[in-house]
């Protein structure tokens, strides 16, 4: 049986004050200020219309990512939180995330997206480098990555995560080491830790710029930083994602145990079990901002409606679980795709006889070998 899996709402910010080249996600360089006041009102219309998936769930966990959260101002974001908790019960504790770019920091901001419930920042730093962030295209220096951290903590934001990038052209591993340590004294809760990786359509991928480290290199850079994380205190628990004890991201969390969440906004992608037909469903919205206002709170503005067959669950249940350093238990598997586990039986013994993957008391853990090849672990899961 499919039961219903913790709720998270992820709301999409689409705008930025540049285009980074190495980013692929759903942003768009803004020309003048973005119309935020009619954004706010197509997320809440947007919200209206998606309530019907959810009704009588709690939210657990709120994200708003891009794009650039942070070009938002506050009272935008306070209204839209006040309208989407007077539309679904937020948890006690709800974690609200707000994922902010160093180069928007303003003196006073902080302070009023704490006083509008924002209760967790994620900076994208990418590097403490002068010289990678310019090759980067990012809009800050490595000061006013500080500085912004700084001041968000004389706010009082004390659950801090810093996006991390490493394998950066030009970029050595004493370079890496580096930018580690100047992210340690800044002590954050959390740290993201994530490998360059060209992405399709994107200008890197177009014209990849030269000095990006090899493979061999780029797997040193892994290794030397985990072991630093770890003495450090930061404890890996997904491949990017390390933490404080007791800091690691709900919000992220319930994507990868395969929970449940609304996507809100542009581009926003959701993923909802229903209960009462034992289905899954997957929504996403228009991508782009302003064809996404025009068509908020109709029909129109659902870019797809898929059913996930049961058939393909166990598959992307694992692309997920298995990125978790402490797996995931048979139960929830049970519990999150609405197969028995006695079903996927072949395919876990075959993933425990490659070294892959190792069980104990109904609990699956990934080996160190099973998340360097995640793809063909996953793919075992695969339905012909
Ligand atoms: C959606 S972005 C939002 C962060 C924010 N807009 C910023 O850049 O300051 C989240 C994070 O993904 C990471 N990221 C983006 N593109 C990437 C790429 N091509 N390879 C690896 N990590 C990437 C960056 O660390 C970035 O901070
Ligand atoms: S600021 Fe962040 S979301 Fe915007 S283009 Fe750069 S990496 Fe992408």
């Amino acid at each position: 049986m499919l039961a219903p899996p913790p709720l998270s709402l992820y709301v999409h910010v689409p705008w930025c004050v540049r285009k980074c080249p190495y980013c692929d996600f759903n942003s768009h360089e803004q020309r003048g200020e973005p119309p935020f006041e009619a954004y706010v009102d197509a997320l809440l219309a947007d919200l209206d219309s998606d309530l019907p998936l959810v009704w009588g769930r709690t939210v657990q966990s709120v994200f708003f990512g891009g794009g650039t959260p942070s070009l938002m101002p506050a009272a935008s974001l306070e209204r839209f939180l006040q309208g989407a908790s007077s539309r679904l019960r937020f948890a006690p504790g709800c974690e609200i995330t707000l994922e902010a770019n160093p180069g928007t920091a303003e003196h006073g901001r902080f302070e009023s997206y704490l006083a509008a419930g924002i209760n967790r920042l994620s900076f994208g730093v990418q590097s403490f480098d002068d010289g990678c962030l310019q090759r980067l295209g990012r809009i800050h220096d490595s000061a006013e990555a500080e500085r912004a951290v700084k001041l968000a903590q004389d706010a009082g934001f004390d659950n801090i995560n810093l996006d991390l990038m490493y394998a950066l052209p030009g970029q050595d591993l004493a370079m890496a080491a580096t930018d580690l340590e100047r992210a340690f004294a800044l002590q954050p809760a959390h740290i993201s830790h994530y490998q360059l990786t060209l992405e399709p359509n994107t200008v890197f991928a177009a014209r990849p710029p030269a000095g990006i480290p090899g493979e061999d290199a780029g797997w040193d850079m892994q290794e030397h930083c985990q072991a630093m994380l770890a003495d450090a205190g930061y404890r890996q628990y997904e491949v990017s994602a390390y933490a404080r004890p007791g800091r690691e991201c709900a919000h992220n969390l319930n994507y990868w145990t395969y929970g449940d969440y609304l996507g809100i906004g542009a581009g926003a992608h959701g993923k909802i079990t229903m209960g009462h037909d034992q289905s899954v469903l997957r929504r996403w919205k228009l991508k782009h901002p302003a064809r996404y206002m025009a068509a908020a709170g109709g029909e129109a503005v659902i870019g797809g409606d898929e059913r996930v067959e049961p058939e393909r669950r166990p598959f992307e249940f694992m692309l997920n679980a298995l990125r978790l350093v402490g797996g995931f238990t048979l139960a929830s598997f049970e519990a999150r795709t609405g197969i028995a586990a006695a079903d996927i039986e072949p395919q876990l013994q075959a993933a425990v006889d490659n070294g892959w993957l190792v069980r104990d008391a109904g609990r699956v853990v990934p080996t160190e070998s099973g998340r360097r090849f995640t793809n063909d672990v996953v793919s075992l899961f695969l339905a012909d």
